[in-house]
């Protein structure tokens, strides 16, 4: 936050800031969507409430649309329409946890997770992870953050923000350490159709159906459609889960955007060609970035294989100075980068993670270059600090 205040400031400053920092695809929403919600806009039926589930087809779609994208069978009656996967995200921690019940959460993580968790009254338990394992958990991790008090684990894949995506095999043996623990998977789907080279996004209640009982799945279209603003997301879960979500939300917010709905029936129902689009070109500037990272002394970076981030260990610029300020956090690195090269990026103390940065590539090429050649130079100029 203090990064991203930073840089509107300049910015409003009239400085050439590069921003790194977004969490949020640069196209436009495809246009048929558009026009969906421009229709909706005409019709008076759709200036009414909906049911606080959602409209009945979208919710439809979205259980036809889970089938076709990650072959998970559910109905519409376990679909809850929320504000935004963050929503959906609140409602499920709000739905599953009593007070104190612990959740444990894989670092780095989204700012948001233990956040939710917090609210809902219960206890993240943060459980680190680093490149040697390309920021994957490993069931030894999860069996000693076990305790009587473990309600619930979150699950991220393609993750935010490391872009690492978890193969098959690890999806169904840790979603069958769910099971076999009694543990609840909060599943967050959001980046499914955003993933690189010979990685693939694979659903844990379809590897383990067993899982289904005890999972939620968190998705939405902000990500797939370029869709952020629109601010739909969705939760499926057991009926019970959905039908106590479904009262929660009822009192809380109503019902999501009518006309947003409308929009998101459109994405939904539509197909994935919009979509192959925009994931080739962040597939492409993935890899420039990548390359781009890797070949800075002290930089080492996994290559992106989901979302839209790289996730550089920074830890080999820390104890040397920039222009006279010296870095000794990822934190401080941010903050000199910004105010000496104009490039704003996330500290890893953001997600949990101190020693890495998170870089967007949802940003035009050249900007991208630009950016990244600044904080190239910026390092290349840079001294140790005497000891
Ligand atoms: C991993 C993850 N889940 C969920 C979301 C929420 O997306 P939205 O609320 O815009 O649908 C985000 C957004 O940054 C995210 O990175």
């Amino acid at each position: 936050m203090a990064v991203d205040a930073k840089a509107k400031a300049l910015k409003a400053a009239g400085e050439n800031v590069i921003g790194f920092g977004a969490g949020e695809p640069d196209f436009p929403t495809p246009q048929h969507i558009v026009e969906a919600a421009v229709r909706a806009c005409r019709d008076p039926k759709m200036h009414r409430y909906t049911p606080a589930a959602g409209l009945p087809d979208l919710r439809e779609a979205i259980a036809a649309k889970t089938l076709r994208d990650s072959g998970f069978r559910t109905s519409a009656s376990q679909v809850l329409v929320t504000n935004g996967g963050k929503h959906a995200v609140f409602t499920a921690f709000a739905a599953l946890c009593d007070p104190g019940d612990e959740v444990i959460v894989p670092a780095p993580y989204w700012t948001t997770y233990p956040e939710a968790v917090v609210l809902a009254g219960g206890v993240p338990v943060i459980v680190d992870t680093d490149e040697e394992t390309a920021f994957r958990v490993t069931i030894e991790q999860l069996e000693k953050a076990l305790t009587a008090r473990t309600k619930v684990l979150l699950f991220v894949s393609p993750d935010n923000p490391s872009g690492s995506v978890y193969p098959p095999e690890e999806v169904k043996a840790i979603g069958e350490w769910a099971v076999s623990r009694g543990v609840w998977v909060v599943t967050d789907e959001i980046y499914e159709h955003l993933t690189y080279g010979p990685h693939e996004f694979t659903s844990m209640p379809t590897l383990v159906p067993d899982v289904a009982d005890q999972c939620v799945v968190v998705n939405g279209v902000a990500k797939t459609y370029a869709m952020t603003g629109w601010r739909v997301g969705w939760m499926i879960g057991p009926p019970d889960v959905i039908k106590a979500s479904i009262n929660f939300q009822s009192h809380a917010t109503s019902n999501v955007s009518n006309v947003a709905q409308a929009a998101a029936l459109a994405a939904v129902v539509g197909d994935l060609s919009a979509v192959e689009m925009m994931r080739e070109a962040f597939e492409r500037r993935g890899r420039t970035m990548h390359r781009m990272l890797s070949a800075i002394p002290g930089v080492t970076c996994l290559e992106p294989q989901g979302a839209f981030y790289c996730y550089p260990n920074v830890s080999g610029l820390l104890g040397r100075s920039y222009n006279g300020r010296s870095a000794t956090t990822s934190m401080e690195l941010a903050d000199i980068v910004l105010s000496e090269s104009k490039v704003a990026f996330v500290p890893g103390e953001a997600f949990g993670s101190a020693g890495y940065a998170r870089f967007s590539f949802a940003l035009g090429d050249a900007d991208l270059e630009e950016g990244i050649n600044r904080f190239a130079d910026l390092v290349a100029r840079s001294r140790a600090n005497a000891s």
